[in-house]
């Protein structure tokens, strides 16, 4: 009787905490669309934090913003401040781009880690959108892909963490 009591509990304790383990997991699917829905609405990035050591605005390189600002999400953050060689699944980065004026929204361009994505490229989901939200590249953008590339032993991340 105890015995069965137990196992009713156990069993009833698997529902009501995973649910709440789950919060943090429900990740955004690879559609364009839908992904900034997240990241502007479900989950908007301008509450999550600035990437290790590049909080605000700081100046940036062509083919991006003469000014960036870097957000990255509670998972992304974690794997950063524990000197973590490669982000986990679901890690999300995003960029936002701004122009000479550090005022203009040029562009923001996001990359997101799913596991099994794109094996070649460090299962990044790659995107480019307008301030508007417009889909301008997304995916494995040869573009994105090939110049960060050059990073692929730093996860495919140029901005060190520090
Ligand atoms: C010609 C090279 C080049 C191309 C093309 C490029 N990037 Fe980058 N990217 C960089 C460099 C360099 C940085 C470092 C920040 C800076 O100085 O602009 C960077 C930074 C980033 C970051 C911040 C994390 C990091 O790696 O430092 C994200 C996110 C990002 N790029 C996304 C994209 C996306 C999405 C595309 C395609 C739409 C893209 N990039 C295309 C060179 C490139």
């Amino acid at each position: 009787m105890k015995l069965r009591l137990i196992t009713v509990i156990a069993l009833m304790s698997v529902f009501v905490f995973a649910p709440l383990l789950d919060a943090g997991e429900n990740m955004p699917p690879t559609d364009p669309e839908k992904f900034w829905t997240y990241i502007t609405e479900t989950n908007s990035y301008k509450g999550w934090g600035f990437w290790p050591g590049h909080v605000g605005i700081y100046p940036g390189k062509s083919p991006h913003g003469a000014y960036l600002k870097l957000y990255a999400n509670s998972i992304a953050l974690k794997a950063a401040r524990e000197g973590k060689s490669t982000m986990p699944e679901g890690a999300i980065l995003v960029k936002e781009n701004y122009g000479k004026d550090k005022k203009t929204l040029m562009a923001v361009t996001p990359m997101y880690r799913v596991k099994g994505y794109n094996p070649e490229a460090g299962d990044w989901f790659w995107a480019k959108y307008g301030p508007d939200g417009k889909v301008m590249a997304a995916g494995k953008p040869k573009g994105c892909v090939n110049c960060h590339k050059a990073v692929k032993s730093n996860d495919w991340i140029f901005t060190e963490a520090k």
